[in-house]
């Protein structure tokens, strides 16, 4: 008999190879190949009746509605966002993210947003059961509409039942749970997921059904992670946030209907995610007072500007290495920021231990940060508090120079928003503001600011 026919996928990306290589040719990953037994081929296009056929003829494209006039706003602002103005008909729209970050909750608090405006819902779940997407539906209060819920893992009776009950949108939970018959390999592998997705695909253009397929983002070595499906699907959402913050941010990757700039940001509560409207409010909740090493600054996520509060804590080493931690933010950045200060400032902090902290759970990567980090640290440093109502931002260079950043004037005008009084900001960026209710005060290097303490 002959032996079964194996092919390797990359894990990480699905680049496909006759033989097992060390490194893939596509992503560059190391030792991410994984044996599965060969997909058949020739399966494509069975499946789906009639309205596949139709879409299959060519089209004029005076005839071709456009996108606008089929858009369905969930009235859930945040998702409706990063979405670029609501649901897409005919979408095909990933939703990763850590396992328990809220993907499924997300999910049903949609369809119940739009099963209460009469859209016909159906919700497929391989993870759970039937009783246990009830218990969670209740916890979010009662539902005005109603939904399909199905529980099946069998992608072929999913594509069966999509083409009978022809809902407006169909949610899959999750694909890495999927399978086709006429795969050999197990759900979760590679060519499953790729097989399920493209099946998955072939209802949303054939049938012109908003498809929702949430994947968990997964562990090194563990199933395949919905990064191999990121070209195959019109839009890509990442459901981020740290285990211990309740808060979550939705973020848009990729979007075939939109920018990708946006976020949404929201809270886990008992009863369900919360929009979180005012993000800057949030992240300053139970902030210290007239404490030294605290300081407010402003980031841009997406477009949106956030006020966010660094916090720095410089004492007397007790070991021969000094310890320094950096959370919520690059450790390198840090350091490089303290040999800033210590060579531009003659600040010698050698003998001091450093713990930095962006509070809230947030992760900024910004430069725009640095000057906030560099203001707490010297706050710390020196035991002086900053003056209430103010806030800093700024990049810093590696001669100790203040330089300017973008979108300034979004930034200024969310401070004073929130009723900041003082921005300490780049002299760069000064000129460009025009008159405003806070005061700016521009300045051009660490050492003017250290002046300022
Ligand atoms: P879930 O949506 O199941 O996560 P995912 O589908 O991404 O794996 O939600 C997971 C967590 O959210 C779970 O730990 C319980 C919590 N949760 C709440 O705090 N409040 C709620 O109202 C619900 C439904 C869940
Ligand atoms: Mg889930």
């Amino acid at each position: 008999m002959a032996k079964n026919k194996t092919v390797f996928f990359c894990k990480s990306c699905g680049y496909e190879s006759s033989k097992w290589l060390g490194q893939c040719p596509g992503c560059k990953e190391w030792n991410s190949f994984v044996e599965e037994p060969a997909a058949k081929k020739n399966t494509i296009g069975l499946t789906i009746g009639q309205d596949r056929i139709q879409m299959m003829k060519p089209k004029k494209l005076s005839e071709v509605e456009t996108e606008e006039e089929l858009r369905t706003k969930t009235e859930i602002a945040e998702f409706d966002r990063v979405l670029g103005g609501g649901i897409v008909k005919g979408s095909l729209v990933l939703i990763g993210g850590d396992p328990g970050i809220g993907k499924s909750t997300l999910m049903l608090q949609v369809g119940k947003k739009l099963s209460a405006m009469k859209k016909q819902i159906l919700y497929v779940s391989g993870e759970e059961s039937l009783r246990q997407i009830k218990m969670r539906a209740d916890r979010l209060g009662t539902f005005e509409g109603d939904i399909m819920l199905l529980s099946e893992t069998n992608l072929d009776t999913i594509e069966s039942q999509t083409e009978q009950i022809h809902p407006d949108v169909l949610m899959i939970d999750s694909i890495q749970t999927m399978y086709k018959e006429d795969v050999a390999a197990s759900p979760g592998s590679v060519s499953q997921v790729k097989e399920c997705t493209s099946g998955l695909l072939r209802i949303a253009k054939g049938l012109g059904v908003t498809v929702f397929i949430i994947g968990h983002v997964t562990k090194e070595g563990m199933v395949a992670g919905p990064r191999l499906l990121e070209h195959m699907v019109d839009t890509v959402l990442y459901f981020e946030g740290e285990n211990s913050a309740s808060y979550r941010i939705l973020r848009a990757v990729k979007n075939r209907f939109g920018s990708t700039n946006e976020i949404g940001v929201f809270e886990m509560e008992s009863d369900g995610l919360k929009e979180v409207v005012n993000p800057s409010d949030y992240m300053l909740k139970g902030r210290p007072q007239d404490e030294p090493g605290s300081v407010v600054s402003v980031v841009l996520e997406g477009t949106r500007p956030m006020l966010v509060e660094v916090q720095a804590l410089v004492c007397k080493t007790n070991f021969n290495m000094p310890r320094r931690t950096a959370a919520g933010t690059d450790f390198n950045r840090m350091n490089l920021l303290m040999a800033v200060l210590e060579k531009r400032l003659g600040i010698s902090m050698a003998f001091c231990d450093a713990y930095l902290n962006v509070a809230g759970g947030i992760r900024v990567g910004e430069p725009a940060l640095d000057l906030a980090i560099v203001a707490a640290l010297l706050s710390s440093y020196k035991n002086h508090a900053l003056k209430d109502k103010t806030l800093v931002f700024g990049e810093v260079g590696l001669t100790g120079e203040v330089r300017g950043v973008s979108q300034a004037q979004q930034r200024v005008a969310e401070a004073e928003k929130l009723g900041y009084e003082l921005c300490i900001l780049p002299k760069a960026n000064v000129e460009k503001i025009g008159d405003k209710k806070i005061r700016l005060l521009g300045i051009s290097s660490v050492r003017e600011f250290a002046k300022l303490l």
